[in-house]
């Protein structure tokens, strides 16, 4: 047997005992881009919405402006969910599309966001605009001093090697915001997550931070290229797509194993497998069998739930 076949099948014999379980470890829920089922993604009444709904951790994805202001929006660019083309239709680039970071912070706020998806909030309102990084910060830390609560963040770096292309500081600015608002060392409520291994390398060894990192995992083969011990190297935990785990269930106890946290996404009511009769029954089996430690979802109430009807 090699190493590896020795190092895997010991860790399946250990699962079979327990050694690995976290049964009983509090399950958290991860509000999806905020309360996105049920209002605009990214938007500070999505998040206040996800606060109340008794999310764990609210999610930021971030962009960049021009003025080097950190902005919560999941795409590189703002098409999708702002109404860029009707206030500003001449700064599309050579692509047709129009990138935030060719927009300051001022021109951001004359943006209203939009859903992104049909059937959700109507889309053609202008009730919302885009946050910033710190105003997604001063709610949540303002909730959690009016309710008692330590509900904590989620930032992820979105697309670092295209700020790095367009020589804005994505990384370093992250960092001292999050300085500002007081995350500092291991024990802080939060991971900041990205796809890009060497982004979330570079947070650790050139950037020296000491916060929690959160590898985000697209497919299996990425996984196995990594490694558990490699990502454990940086990371605290993994944030596989769900079909990963579908795939090879082992994962969570191989993940375990090394010390890996496992959140993976994105739960969302309109779209469950067919294996299961709805989102609730896919959340049941992935925190209770498969044994996750949490997950992003859409729609956190639905999450709550399941989580609260182990503690009946
Ligand atoms: O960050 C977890 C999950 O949100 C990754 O996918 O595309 O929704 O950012 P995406
Ligand atoms: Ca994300």
């Amino acid at each position: 047997m090699t190493g590896n076949k020795m190092f895997y099948a010991s860790l399946t014999f250990m699962a079979a005992f327990g050694l690995f379980s976290t049964a009983g470890a509090e399950k958290v829920i991860i509000a999806h881009r905020g309360a996105s089922g049920y209002l605009p993604e990214h938007t500070l009444a999505a998040y206040a919405m996800a606060y109340a709904m008794g999310a764990n951790f609210i999610e930021q994805d971030l962009a960049m402006t021009r003025d080097h202001v950190l902005i919560c929006l999941h795409d590189s660019t703002l098409d999708a969910t702002t109404d860029v083309a009707e206030v500003f239709p001449d700064r599309k680039r050579a692509d047709g599309k129009y990138y935030p970071a060719d927009f300051t912070l001022e021109e951001i706020r004359r943006l209203h966001a939009r859903e992104r998806l049909p059937r959700r909030f109507p889309r053609e309102t202008r009730l919302f605009q885009i946050p910033t990084l710190e105003e997604a910060i001063q709610l949540v830390q303002g909730l959690n001093a009016s309710t008692g609560r330590d509900v904590g963040i989620y930032p992820e770096l979105k697309d670092p090697s295209f700020y790095k292309d367009e020589a804005l500081p994505f990384e370093q600015t992250l960092l001292e915001v999050l300085a500002k608002y007081g995350y500092d060392g291991p024990d802080a409520n939060i991971y900041i997550q990205c796809f890009s291994p060497s982004a979330l390398m570079r947070l650790r060894e050139e950037f020296k931070t000491t916060l929690p990192l959160m590898q985000l995992i697209s497919d299996n083969k990425m996984l196995e290229g990594l490694g558990y011990e490699k990502i454990a190297g940086y990371a605290q935990a993994i944030g596989p797509e769900k079909k990963c785990i579908e795939e090879n269930p082992a994962l969570v106890t191989q993940a375990h194993a090394a010390g890996l946290k496992v959140h993976p996404y994105t739960f969302r009511k309109e779209f469950v497998p067919k294996a299961y009769a709805d989102v609730k029954e896919e959340m049941r089996t992935f925190l209770f069998k498969y044994d996750i430690d949490g997950g992003f979802i859409d729609q956190p109430d639905l999450m709550k739930a399941v989580v609260d009807e182990q503690k009946q």
